[in-house]
């Protein structure tokens, strides 16, 4: 079910940039980059390697600070340029969840336990955690995986387990970095999915860094990146959030932000 239109958005950033290095060797990997990503839809962000797109990302990740601009994630104002607002730590394991390239699973443990571990950091008591863990695994569809340790797991299973770590918390925002880089296509189609499942049904704001363009349709618009900007269609894609507020149960996948690009 989609959140209420009510709910802050999962992420609104306002005129972000980012300078790594300084003097000769400064790079201006990202600048004045604003977005907003409402609960309940699922963006792809797409745009040629060095664009800036794990920056943002881990900007409003709350992993690599901007140098400048704002972030609010879920409606809480969390990073004024480098500085953060709140315990960074602590927000990061309520309210995001984080997926990258590789599953980046505890070897040691049972896809069972590393689920379970996201949950117990977060002191919900081994019982529930394990109860929990169990249903995530099998809304993700790798249930009968829970005794496995990641080496036994193909790669696509892995990765659901990694989303389904990453959803323990029902977190208002997931963020994705290239999960399907991995993957074969049928596989990386079925991850994408699950993404667009978890926007749609359990309400989460859902960004995902993609360069897979056979995927794109599962997502509900796309931004596009280059040269450390988001493309000049930004402010259709904000007015496009606004007409999703106007019309939240319409489907918007396959709609007009996609079409003409390569
Ligand atoms: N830690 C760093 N120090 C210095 N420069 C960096 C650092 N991280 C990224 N950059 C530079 O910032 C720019 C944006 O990098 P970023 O990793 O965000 O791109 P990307 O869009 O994710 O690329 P890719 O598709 O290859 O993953 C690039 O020019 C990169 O070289
Ligand atoms: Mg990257």
């Amino acid at each position: 079910m989609n959140a209420p239109t009510t709910s802050p958005p999962a992420i609104e950033a306002r005129q972000l940039t980012k300078i790594y290095g300084s003097g000769n060797t400064e790079v201006v990997a990202m600048r004045d980059v604003s977005l907003r990503v409402e609960r309940g839809e699922v963006v792809a962000l797409l745009g040629p390697s060095g664009a800036g797109k794990s920056t943002l990302l881990t900007a409003v990740g709350l992993i690599n600070p901007p140098t400048a601009g704002q972030i609010s994630i879920d409606g809480v104002a969390v990073m004024d340029g480098a500085r953060a607002l709140v315990d960074l730590r602590a927000f990061r394991r309520q309210h995001l969840g984080f997926i990258f390239q590789k599953a980046n699973l505890i070897p040691f443990l049972n896809a069972l336990q590393n689920v379970q571990i996201a949950l117990e950091i977060n002191d919900v008591p081994v019982r529930v955690a394990r109860r929990r863990a169990l249903e995530l695994l099998d809304y993700l569809g790798v249930a009968d995986r829970a005794s496995n340790l990641p080496e036994t797991l193909s790669g696509g299973q892995q990765q659901r387990v990694a989303v389904a770590r990453a959803l323990a918390n029902e977190p208002s925002l997931v963020l994705a970095d290239e999960p399907t880089a991995a993957l074969d296509s049928h596989r990386g189609r079925q991850v994408m999915e699950l993404f667009r499942k978890v926007a749609h049904e359990r309400g989460a704001g859902v960004l995902v860094v993609t360069h897979d363009q056979r995927a794109l349709d599962v997502f509900d618009r796309s931004l596009e990146m280059e040269d450390g900007r988001l493309r000049d269609d930004t402010a259709a894609a904000l007015s496009d959030v606004e007409a999703l507020d106007a019309e939240p149960q319409k489907p918007l996948h396959g709609h007009g932000m996609l079409k003409g690009r390569a």
